[in-house]
């Protein structure tokens, strides 16, 4: 089932998730969902605030990386669930990559991170994992562990940028975008 996309200016955005256990109600139905949503709207992450549930849980699928002109095979078969997890380290260089959000449609901006991270994560099956990503990998685990910690990708751009962009999230907030996929608009008024 495709779940509606929680848009920028939602509360629910600015939580801080919980942590679940191996009793969530119907958790792999919402993962199952999870994934046709974020397929649905062609990302490569997505995660459980997003959809209106404020819980340390993302999923993501780098596959579309794996094509192109600049295709990182890396990303071929990076489809992963991620549960409780912790960055409990991020090193190397910091780097300058455009990023985009799907609760922030038809926005993207530079926005600088370090380039190599360390996670710790239970899986689907609740197997605990310790796992080293870097490049393009880290830059999609590092956004989606952002969302379960209440921040998005505008709060890492320049106030100057932000200021700019005032305008463009606020009709975001209010429905007035041109999006593809399902959405659900805090000050909506269309019915
Ligand atoms: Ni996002």
């Amino acid at each position: 089932m495709i779940l509606p996309i929680v848009a920028y200016g939602d509360p629910v955005l600015r939580k801080k998730g919980d942590e679940i256990d191996e009793d969530y109600p119907n958790l792999d139905k919402l993962i199952e969902n999870m994934f046709e949503t974020m397929y649905d709207a062609h990302g490569v992450g997505l995660a459980a605030p997003q959809v209106g549930l404020p819980i340390r849980l993302f999923i993501v699928d780098a596959a579309p990386f794996a094509e192109g002109e600049d295709a990182d095979e890396e990303c071929a078969d990076f489809k992963r669930v991620f549960i409780n997890p912790v960055i409990f380290e991020e090193s190397g260089e910091e780097w300058e990559f455009e990023e985009g959000c799907l609760s922030i449609p038809n926005i993207r901006e530079e926005v600088s991170r370090k380039s190599v991270v360390k996670i710790e994560y239970y899986d689907e099956n609740w197997d605990l994992y310790e796992e080293e990503l870097d490049g393009i990998l880290a830059r999609i685990v590092q956004h989606e562990y952002d969302h379960i910690e209440g921040k998005l990708f505008t709060d890492r751009i320049s106030p100057l940028r932000r200021t700019l962009l005032q305008g463009r999230l606020l009709d975001i907030t209010k429905g007035n975008v041109d999006v593809a996929y399902k959405m659900k608009f805090p000050k909506s008024k269309k019915r």
